[in-house]
C-alpha cells in the first residue's frame, strides 16, 4: 500500500505542534500500525531526519502505552484492540491517515505523539490498592468464598490497562470510565472493603484536581475502550461515592 501520513510533530510541551505530511510506500496489510511507524522512522533516520516519537512497550495489548488518535479515533478504526494490535489491512491503498496524540488537558504532550499520563498514576496512588496482612498470617485468597457474578464483574473491571482512550474519546475529557473500573475491581471483593470509603472519595478528588471533566453519559468511552470496560462501572462508582459521602 501507498499511504499519506499526516503526523502531529511537536518538539516539546512548550512549543506549538503541527501536522506534517509523510508519504510512505510498501506497507503490507499484515503489518501492525506500530510496525508501519517503525518503517517510517527507519526511512527518516536514513535521511538524517528526526524520527517520530511514539509510546509503546508490550506490543500485545497489555501495557496501555501505545495510545494514538488515528483518523480521530482512539486506537484507530478497529474495536476492542489497542494501537499495537491494529493491522494495516484496516486501511486501503491511497488512504490518508491522520495520526495525533491523545488530546486532553490532563494529558500534556511530551513530544510528537507521546503524552504524559502520570495523572492516572496519581489517581491510582490515592486509592488503587488494598491492605493485606503480610505478617505471616495472610489468609489464602482461595479460602474466601466470592459469588461468581461478583468475581467475574470484578475481573472484567480489572482488565483496564490505563491507556487513556476513554479520556481521549470523551468530549469532556472525563476519566470516569478509568476511575470507575479501578474503584469497581475492589468494591466487588471482600479484600476491597477495608479502604472502600477512602478509596472512592480520594480517587474522585484526585481525578477532579487533575483537570478531567465530568461524565455526561455520551458513552463514547465505552465504544472506544480497547478492553470493553462497561459504563456500569461509572454507575457503580457513583453509588460508591454517594454511600461513602453519607458515611462522612
Ligand atoms: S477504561 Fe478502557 S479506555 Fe479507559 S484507560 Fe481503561 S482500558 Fe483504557
Ligand atoms: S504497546 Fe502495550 S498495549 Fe500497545
Amino acid at each position: 500500500m501507498k499511504l499519506t501520513l499526516k503526523i502531529w510533530r511537536q518538539k516539546n510541551a512548550e512549543t506549538k505542534g503541527k501536522l506534517v505530511d509523510y508519504p510512505i510506500d510498501g506497507i503490507e496489510g499484515d503489518m501492525s500500525f506500530l510496525e508501519m511507524l517503525d518503517v517510517l522512522n527507519e526511512e527518516l533516520i536514513i535521511k538524517d531526519e528526526e524520527p517520530v516519537a511514539f509510546d509503546h512497550d508490550c506490543r500485545e495489548g497489555i501495557c496501555g502505552s501505545c495510545s494514538l488518535q488515528i483518523n480521530g479515533e482512539a486506537h484507530g478504526p478497529d474495536r476492542l484492540i489497542t494501537t499495537c494490535q491494529l493491522h494495516m489491512r484496516m486501511f486501503n491503498d491511497g488512504d490518508t491517515i491522520y495520526i495525533e496524540p491523545f488530546r486532553a488537558t490532563a494529558f500534556p504532550v511530551i513530544k510528537d505523539l507521546i503524552v504524559d499520563r502520570s495523572s492516572f498514576d496519581r489517581i491510582q496512588h490515592t486509592g488503587g490498592f488494598i491492605s493485606v496482612n503480610t505478617s505471616g498470617n495472610t489468609i489464602d485468597a482461595n479460602t474466601i468464598p466470592i459469588n461468581k457474578y461478583d468475581a467475574d464483574t470484578a475481573f472484567e473491571a480489572a482488565i483496564c490497562i490505563g491507556c487513556g482512550a476513554c479520556v481521549a474519546s470523551c468530549k469532556n475529557s472525563s476519566a470516569m470510565l478509568f476511575v470507575g473500573a479501578k474503584v469497581s475491581q475492589f468494591a466487588l471483593l471482600p479484600q476491597g472493603k477495608i479502604e472502600a470509603t477512602d478509596r472512592v472519595l480520594n480517587m474522585v478528588k484526585q481525578m477532579d484536581e487533575e483537570g478531567f471533566g465530568n461524565c455526561t453519559n455520551t458513552g463514547a468511552c465505552e465504544v472506544e475502550c480497547p478492553k470493553g470496560i462497561s459504563l456500569e462501572n461509572i454507575a457503580r462508582m457513583n453509588r460508591e461515592y454517594l454511600s461513602a459521602s453519607l458515611k462522612r
